[in-house]
Order: structure tokens, then C-alpha cells, then sequence
């Protein structure tokens, strides 16, 4: 299914406007320096990407062909690959982290790309997020359900009724409390598989 996720023009001028009032500072907090290894699940067009220190050994994957060449431009020398977070293409242990920015509300089965990305991360690697969940009010909830058969159409996959974070403790990650971050429907946090330490 194709939406404005996958229009490059259209979706990053609209995350223009979103970055620079609300987002940009949440995704920078997804990238550290002295990262080692990452893997960034769905990169778009790149807007995290682009972030990442020069010295960060960064892979980038997403399955659409077509967004995959805007984050080349937007990231050059960063390998990309095409491929989706339910099978990733990647040995066991081998990322130090794991990074998804607003990308599992349009995983088609996020269960499965959540066990994927624990298996690909080394012990005591850290999964960072910055999702959209449902809201938290009845009646917000409830608006969320209503729109998200036409907005999951308009977006090409975004799911505005997803509680992604409750599906990422169900997978058997550890939210580390120092890390998380709630604002309205945003949640940033960085999460670690079960009988991992939370660093
Ligand atoms: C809202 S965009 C976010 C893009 C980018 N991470 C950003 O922060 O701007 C969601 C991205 O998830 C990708 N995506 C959809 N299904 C996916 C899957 N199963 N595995 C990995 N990425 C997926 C889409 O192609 C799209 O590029």
C-alpha cells in the first residue's frame, strides 16, 4: 500500500514543519556519540539518519525502494538496505543499538519485527525509539480507531491506534525509566530484551 510515506516531497515537507515545532529534538536524542553498531529500522527518507556521527558504523534499512534513494542522497556513504523489519537480513548480537524512529505504528506485524531486532542485538544493546501511540483517553482512543482505516490509507501504513510501547514490554523488552520521555500521543524511551541490564 502507497501513501504519503512513501512520496518523498510530500512526507518530508510535512516533517519539515514537525521537526522544526516538535520532533527534531526527539530525534536527536535518538543518536549518541560513541554509538558503535547501529541498525536503523525504517529510515524513510532519512531524517534520523542524517544525524548520526560520522564515527557511528550505521546501517540503514527500510522495504521501500523508493524513499531508500531520497536517505541516500540525504545520507551519503551510509550502507542502505531493502528489507523489512519482520526478517532482517542480519547475523545474531549484531548491533549495539537498534534505532526506529516513528516507524513501528506501520510495521505490518510489529511482534515479529520486535523479536527480530532482540535477536540482532548484541547482549546489553538497547532498542531507541521514538513512536506515536493511541491516546490515552477513552475518548481519544476512540478517535483513533475511527480514522485509522482512512489514515492507514493516506499515509501508506501509519496506524494511529497502535500502543506500541505496551507491545514492545509484551516482546519482553525492559523500558529503561530514565530514558523515557511522554508528550500527548509521543513516547520516546530506550527499551533492553529481558534479562538484559537496562544501562
Ligand atoms: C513514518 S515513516 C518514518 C521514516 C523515518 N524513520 C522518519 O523518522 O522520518 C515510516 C517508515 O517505516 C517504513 N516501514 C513500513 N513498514 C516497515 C517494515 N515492515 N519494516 C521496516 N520499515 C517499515 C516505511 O517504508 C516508512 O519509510
Amino acid at each position: 500500500m502507497r501513501g504519503l510515506e512513501q512520496i518523498p516531497l510530500v512526507y518530508d515537507s510535512l516533517m519539515a514543519v514537525m521537526d522544526r515545532l516538535l520532533l527534531g529534538r526527539w530525534r536527536r536524542s535518538l543518536v549518541q556519540e560513541g554509538d558503535g553498531s547501529v541498525l536503523e529500522v525504517g529510515v524513510g527518507t532519512g531524517r534520523t539518519l542524517a544525524l548520526h556521527s560520522p564515527t557511528t558504523q550505521v546501517v540503514g534499512l527500510d522495504p521501500d525502494r523508493v524513499v531508500l534513494r531520497t536517505a541516500l542522497r540525504r545520507a551519503p556513504g551510509i550502507p542502505l538496505v531493502q528489507a523489512r523489519a519482520e526478517a532482517l537480513p542480519f547475523r545474531e548480537d549484531a548491533f549495539d543499538v537498534v534505532v526506529s524512529s516513528l516507524v513501528f505504528c506501520s510495521v505490518d506485524e510489529p511482534e515479529v519485527g520486535l523479536l527480530e531486532v532482540a535477536r540482532v542485538l548484541r547482549p546489553g544493546g538497547s532498542l531507541r525509539m521514538l513512536e506515536h501511540v493511541r491516546p490515552r483517553s477513552r475518548l481519544g482512543g476512540w478517535l483513533a480507531r475511527c480514522i485509522q482505516p482512512p489514515w492507514t490509507a493516506l499515509t501508506g501504513g501509519c496506524r494511529p491506534d497502535r500502543d506500541t510501547e505496551g507491545t514492545v514490554r509484551s516482546m519482553g523488552f525492559r523500558v529503561d525509566p530514565g530514558t523515557r520521555r511522554s508528550r500527548w500521543i509521543l513516547r520516546r524511551f530506550d527499551a533492553v530484551p529481558e534479562g538484559d541490564d537496562v544501562g
